[in-house]
C-alpha cells in the first residue's frame, strides 16, 4: 500500500466535499425561503465545509513536506491561486462563524447578503483551485 499516494486521495476527498458542502450549503440557503431554523443547519454545515478546506488544503501540504522535505514547486499565477483560496476560505469561516453567532439577532437581508457574499466566495475559490495547475 502506498501510503503517500493514500494520504493524498484522502485528503482530496475531504477537499472535495468540503467544497461542495460551502458553495451548496450557500446556495442552498439563497435558493430557499428564509427561515432561522433550517439556516442555521446550512450555517453549521457551511462553516464546518470551511474548516475542513483549512485542515484539508494545510495537510496537501503537510504530505509533500512529509516525503519530500519541501513544498510543491509552484510559481505565479498557481501562487496567486493558492493565495485566493487560503483568503477566501479563512474569510468564509470568519463569515459562517459569525454568522452562526450573531444571526439570530440579524434583519433577512443582512442574512442573505452573507450567504450571497459565502456563495461568491466558494465560487471565487473553486475557480482559483482550477489555475493551481498551472506550471510556468
Ligand atoms: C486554506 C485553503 C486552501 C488550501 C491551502 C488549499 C490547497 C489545495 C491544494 C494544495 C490543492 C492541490 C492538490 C493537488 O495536488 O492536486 C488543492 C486542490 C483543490 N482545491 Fe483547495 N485549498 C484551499 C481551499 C479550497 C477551497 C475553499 C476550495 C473550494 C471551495 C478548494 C477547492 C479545490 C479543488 C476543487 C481542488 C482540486 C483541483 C484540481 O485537481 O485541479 N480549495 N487545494
Amino acid at each position: 500500500m502506498d501510503l503517500q499516494n493514500l494520504g493524498y486521495a484522502l485528503t482530496q476527498v475531504a477537499h472535495n466535499f468540503g467544497a461542495v458542502a460551502v458553495l451548496g450549503g450557500s446556495l442552498g440557503a439563497l435558493w430557499r425561503s428564509p427561515q432561522l431554523e433550517s439556516e442555521r443547519v446550512l450555517g453549521w454545515l457551511v462553516c464546518i465545509g470551511w474548516a475542513i478546506q483549512i485542515a484539508s488544503g494545510s495537510l496537501f501540504g503537510a504530505i509533500s513536506f512529509h516525503y519530500y522535505g519541501r513544498f510543491p514547486d509552484i510559481s505565479g499565477i498557481a501562487v496567486m491561486s493558492l493565495i485566493i483560496k487560503v483568503m477566501c476560505a479563512s474569510g468564509g469561516f470568519f463569515l459562517a462563524a459569525l454568522y452562526l453567532w450573531r444571526a439570530a439577532a440579524w434583519p433577512v437581508a443582512r442574512r442573505r447578503r452573507i450567504w450571497l457574499t459565502m456563495s461568491g466566495l466558494s465560487a471565487a475559490a473553486l475557480t482559483a483551485a482550477a489555475f493551481l495547475r498551472w506550471f510556468s
